[in-house]
Parts: C-alpha cells; sequence; structure tokens
C-alpha cells in the first residue's frame, strides 16, 4: 500500500535520509530500527509532509504524496503518533480524542468513532474526564494512539511508542499496536525497543546514517548475527 522509493530528504539545510527505500503492505507490522540520528523519525516526517524532499517517491496506492499538505496526508488515511508523547496537557482525555478527528466532516459518526477507541482503550474511558497531563506515561501514549485512531487510518505511522515506558506498560502497548493490526491498520513504526517490535513485525528495515543498511522479515532479522550484535545488545559467543 505504501512505497518509498530511493527517498532523499531533510529540513533544507544537508541531506539527512538519501536513497531510502521501503514497503508497508496491506494489514502489516512494518519497523524500522538504527541508531539515534539515522533519520528514522525522518522517513516518517517526510509521508506526513513535514520535510523538504529532495528526490524520490512516496506512494500510497499508487498515488504520489510528495507535495501535500499534512492534512492532505491524513485525509488519506494516514495517521501519525510523533516521537514524544504528543497529548494537549490541559486538555481531557476525551477532549483530546476529539482533536484527533478535527478534519473530518461527518460529525455524527465521531461519537461512534469515541466508542471503539474506547473499547480498545477502556482506562481512557474511566479517565475520560481527566485531564491528560494527570495521566500516567502508558496513559498518555495510549491516548495518542487513541486519538490517532479516530481517523480510522488505513495506515499508522508511530515513532517510539514505548519510548521511557516501564516494561509491563510496553508489553501492553504492543498488544495495543498487535489489536489495531487485527482491526485492519497497517502500521509502520519506529521503535529502540527493537527486539520486542521485531518479534510482532512482518518485515523490518535497519537504517544507518539515512541509508538503508539490511531490511528482511522481522523474525529473520532477529536471529541476524550483526544486527543482534549491533541493535540487540547480544554478543557474539
Ligand atoms: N527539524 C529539524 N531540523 C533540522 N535538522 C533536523 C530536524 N529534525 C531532525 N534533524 C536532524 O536529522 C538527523 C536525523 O534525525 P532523526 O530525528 O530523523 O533521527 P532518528 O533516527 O529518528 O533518531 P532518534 O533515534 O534519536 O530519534 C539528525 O542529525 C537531526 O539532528
Ligand atoms: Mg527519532
Amino acid at each position: 500500500m505504501l512505497i518509498i522509493k530511493n527517498l532523499s530528504a531533510g529540513y533544507g539545510g544537508p541531506t539527512i535520509i538519501e536513497n531510502v527505500s521501503l514497503e508497508v503492505r496491506e494489514g502489516e507490522i512494518v519497523t524500522m530500527i538504527g541508531p539515534n540520528g539515522a533519520g528514522k523519525s525522518t522517513v516518517l516526517k517526510s509521508i506526513f509532509g513535514l520535510t523538504e524532499i529532495e528526490g524520490g517517491e512516496i506512494l500510497l496506492h499508487n498515488e504520489n504524496l510528495i507535495g501535500l499538505k499534512t492534512s492532505a496526508v491524513s485525509a488519506r488515511g494516514i495517521g501519525y503518533v510523533p516521537q514524544g508523547r504528543s497529548v494537549f496537557p490541559s486538555l481531557t482525555v476525551e477532549e483530546n480524542l476529539f482533536m484527533g478527528a478535527y478534519i473530518r466532516s461527518d460529525k455524527n459518526k465521531i461519537a461512534k468513532d469515541m466508542e471503539y477507541v474506547y473499547s480498545k482503550f477502556p482506562r481512557l474511558h474511566e479517565r475520560r474526564k481527566q485531564k491528560s497531563r494527570l495521566l500516567s506515561g502508558g496513559e498518555q501514549q495510549m491516548v495518542a494512539l487513541g486519538r490517532s485512531l479516530m481517523l480510522h487510518p488505513q495506515l499508522l505511522l508511530l515513532d517510539e511508542p514505548s519510548i521511557g515506558l516501564a516494561p509491563k506498560i510496553v508489553a501492553e502497548v504492543f498488544e495495543k499496536i498487535q489489536e489495531i493490526q487485527r482491526d485492519g491498520t497497517a502500521i509502520l513504526m519506529v521503535e529502540q525497543n527493537a527486539s520486542m517490535a521485531l518479534q510482532i513485525s512482518q518485515r523490518a528495515y535497519v537504517l544507518e546514517l539515512g541509508k538503508n543498511k539490511f531490511e528482511g522479515p522481522g523474525k529473520e532479522l532477529l536471529s541476524d548475527e550483526r544486527i543482534r550484535e549491533a541493535y540487540l545488545g547480544v554478543r557474539k559467543k
């Protein structure tokens, strides 16, 4: 569904990613891993129209996304949860979720979508009147995820969904991501927690210094010596 071909992009200065190619097929979870500064977030931002594209292609079902505004990318069914929990701290949980539907015109369906989000995240329903800044880190990540689901995305871009969360909560977030996949949304995520992310990924890409380094099925990369050493902290025997 999403094909990125030889993408080069930056922020108006030096080229940050160079000739990056990747693909997300219908219903897949695809993960990007790689060291800090490799350009992983820049790839996601490029899809969402937040970088300066220098070359290459970004196609969603064969339609070019380059040059579209962020709102036009959302309108095509791409949701984006940026790095760092992006909730509006002074708004309640429910108000945050409403914000996720801001570009929609079919206001009468919003209540139904809210129900869907609450069914995924019952804890958010319990806390719906609470200001988001009073929530735990894990709950805030659930709000950010829930908000992105308000648009029924066909593809969800997640930048480090598990960062800074306790191991038990990380497991819960990954469980939710798999549920979202089962409901029919494809996912392209960036994760530092490489071993857990690769386990649930159909395919994965390793980025280094703004370029593709390795790619393959998640489980294959998980057992690849080079990747285990460099990214999973497993030493050679
Ligand atoms: N808004 C920006 N303006 C200018 N340069 C930027 C901007 N955002 C990121 N960069 C630069 O682009 C490079 C790649 O950053 P990016 O955030 O894509 O890396 P990353 O792989 O997501 O790293 P991390 O794992 O630390 O999140 C870095 O050198 C960074 O300094
Ligand atoms: Mg990043």
